[in-house]
């Protein structure tokens, strides 16, 4: 799906050769720091590289437009946005920027199932825990349906068992419906019960990769 050859961003990552593959889930892991939402901002074009090369399907991102360009490839952000307004606007309002169609309630309440979130959807937004806020970012990108989902410690604020409901209907929505999973996860218990593929940043370098996890461990 993407292709990083010499891509040097500033003195702060610097990745000789990565390949990141279509329909799986690659997690990755490294200290705080280290690189790994540099990466993600990287392959989303919120930044560009100062050298080297990314691919997407083949395609160099410098020749795709960006929009175009997100609106297949959505990042959710590490510390996502919440507007003021009802749990609803905060969904809706997604589809909007992405010039993507509304949807009914029914799916609206579909995805905020999917992440655990049981609330009315004309609940306050602001007031949500922290936690919360997080859950409803995280339905807001499911919501747009695209190819690759690049997710930056999107249950970092969530107790364990949430955690693993959450990530477990995550992987299982990435099966049925053939899509990327690209998620920074400081967590390498998740990292190794989900993710078909490890990336492991150190100081901006790839320190090490791990392939066919799940085959490994079931
Ligand atoms: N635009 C920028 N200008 C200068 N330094 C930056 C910039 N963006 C990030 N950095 C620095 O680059 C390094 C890597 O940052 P990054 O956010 O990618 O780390 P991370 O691995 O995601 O860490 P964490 O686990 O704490 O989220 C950090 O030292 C950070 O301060
Ligand atoms: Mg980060």
């Amino acid at each position: 799906m993407f292709k990083l050859i010499s891509v040097r961003y500033k003195d702060i990552l610097y990745i000789e050769e990565l390949e990141i593959l279509e329909n799986k889930v690659t997690c990755i892991v490294g200290e705080s720091g280290s690189g790994k939402s540099t990466l993600l901002r990287l392959l989303n074009k919120l930044i560009s590289c100062d050298s080297g090369e990314i691919f997407y399907k083949d395609c160099p991102i410098n020749d795709i437009n960006s929009i175009e360009l997100r609106r297949n490839v959505v990042m959710l952000p590490q510390q996502p946005v919440i507007f003021s307004g009802t749990i609803k606007d905060n969904l809706l309002i997604g589809l909007k920027f992405s010039d993507k169609p509304e949807v009914d309630d029914t799916k609206l309440h579909m995805v905020l199932d999917m992440v655990n979130l049981n609330k009315e959807l004309s609940t306050d937004a602001e007031k949500l825990s922290g936690g919360e806020k997080q859950r409803l970012g995280l339905a807001r990108v499911i919501l747009l349906e695209p190819e690759v989902f690049l997710l930056d410690e999107p249950s970092s604020a969530l107790d364990e068992n949430t955690e693993k409901t959450i990530i477990e209907k995550l992987v299982q929505y990435r099966e049925i419906t053939n899509k990327t999973v690209v998620m920074v996860t400081h967590s390498k218990k998740t990292a190794l019960s989900y993710s078909d593929s490890i990336i492991e940043i150190t100081k901006g370098r790839i320190s090490a990769r791990k392939e066919n996890i799940k085959n490994e461990y079931q």
